[in-house]
């Protein structure tokens, strides 16, 4: 089987992530773009790659380039989904996949016109813990689920484009709360409706448009869901937090982030969906290349990533009206 050659498009935080995840998974020959090519060659020696690019243009007009992963902020998501797929590869996005449904729209018909494999990098959807408290709620452990209460608050200080306005398109819930959006439908199923509510507090944010929110909403189940997404709390415990799944026959507890699970139901049991992988970058690359070998259809497909960015996207909206608002169907 020949090596897939994958190149980042953007040579920042979260390139260095998944060309760590690539050279472990072996299979994979790595290359490197960014708008300078200094930086893109440092990338390349670094992670051992086979190509250094200095601009974005060059790696997507290369025949030998069989896919990108952009790893640029998501304002520029679109212009690099157009550049990579007129070039015919298959690309992997960066979540979040978009600022508006609209550009959405617009990647999807980028994506469709090209013919080319599409996937959003939301490694939240391959997290171990996802898997195990599947398993649990499908197996009738905790009878019929009633309340998902996920809870991610701590202290983040964006800077750089996540402190610009314009480039974030949203705040906190947009830009880092769509994983865990991702981790509430995941759980809870298909949502129907949403409320949001923030602090109104007197004091300065630390993102732009909201740096904190408490999101309810019902699942198409009729089962309800709470979302706590906080970059402006003090966590003393280092990110770590406490979720729970309440259901008629039972509950689980769990860390917020997967360390591990407590069942209490029709049996108990302690659960340690595993550290190698916590956050799922691993099964979620291992994932792509096989769905970009196989010319099939990812499992985290834009129409996944248009649900995760409708429950945002509701959830603004109910700040302003301070009501439930409905899933859009449509931009
Ligand atoms: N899945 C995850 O867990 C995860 C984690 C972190 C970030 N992300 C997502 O990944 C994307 C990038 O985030 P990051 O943390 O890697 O950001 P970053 O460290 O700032 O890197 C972004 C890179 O994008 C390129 N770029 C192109 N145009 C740019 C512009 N106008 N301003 C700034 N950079 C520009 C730059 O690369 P060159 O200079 O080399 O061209 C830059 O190094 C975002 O969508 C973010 O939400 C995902």
């Amino acid at each position: 089987m020949s090596a897939i050659r994958l190149c980042m498009l953007g040579c920042g935080r979260v390139a260095r992530t998944h060309s760590k995840v690539a050279r472990s998974l072996g299979g994979i020959e790595l290359c490197f773009a960014s708008r300078s090519l200094e930086n893109a060659v440092a990338y390349n020696t670094r992670y051992g790659g086979v190509a250094a690019f200095g601009s974005y243009e060059e790696a997507c007009a290369d025949p030998r380039v069989d896919a990108v992963v952009i790893c640029t902020p998501h304002a520029f998501h679109l212009d690099h989904v157009r550049l990579a797929t007129r070039g015919g590869k298959a690309v992997l996005i960066e979540k979040p996949v978009a600022r508006t449904l609209a550009e959405l729209t617009e990647i999807e018909v980028a994506v469709q016109v090209a013919g080319t494999i599409a996937m959003v990098a939301e490694n939240y959807h391959f997290k171990p813990a996802v898997r195990v408290l599947r398993q649990h709620i499908d197996g009738g452990d905790v009878g019929q689920v009633l309340f998902v209460e996920l809870n991610r608050a701590g202290r983040q200080r964006p800077t750089g484009w996540r402190a610009d306005a314009a480039l974030m398109g949203g705040g906190a819930l947009l830009e880092g709360g769509v994983h865990w959006v991702n981790y509430l439908c995941r759980v809870g199923g298909a949502v129907r409706e949403v409320c949001a509510a923030r602090p109104e507090v007197d004091r300065a944010l630390v993102a732009p448009f909201e740096d904190g929110l408490e999101v309810l909403v019902r699942f198409e189940s009729g089962a309800v869901g709470k979302l706590l997404h906080a970059w402006s709390v003090t966590n003393r415990l280092a990110g770590l937090g406490l979720s729970k799944i309440y259901g008629t026959e039972g509950n689980i507890t769990f860390e917020s982030n997967g360390l591990f699970a407590l069942v209490t139901g029709q049996r108990t049991r302690l659960r340690f969906p595993g550290v190698g992988d916590l956050m799922g970058y691993r099964a979620m690359l291992r994932h792509f290349v096989e769905c970009v070998r196989e010319r099939r259809e990812p499992d985290m497909s834009l129409a996944v990533a248009r649900r995760d960015l409708a429950v945002v996207v509701a959830a603004y909206r109910s700040l302003e009206s301070r009501r439930f608002e409905p899933l859009a169907t449509k931009d």
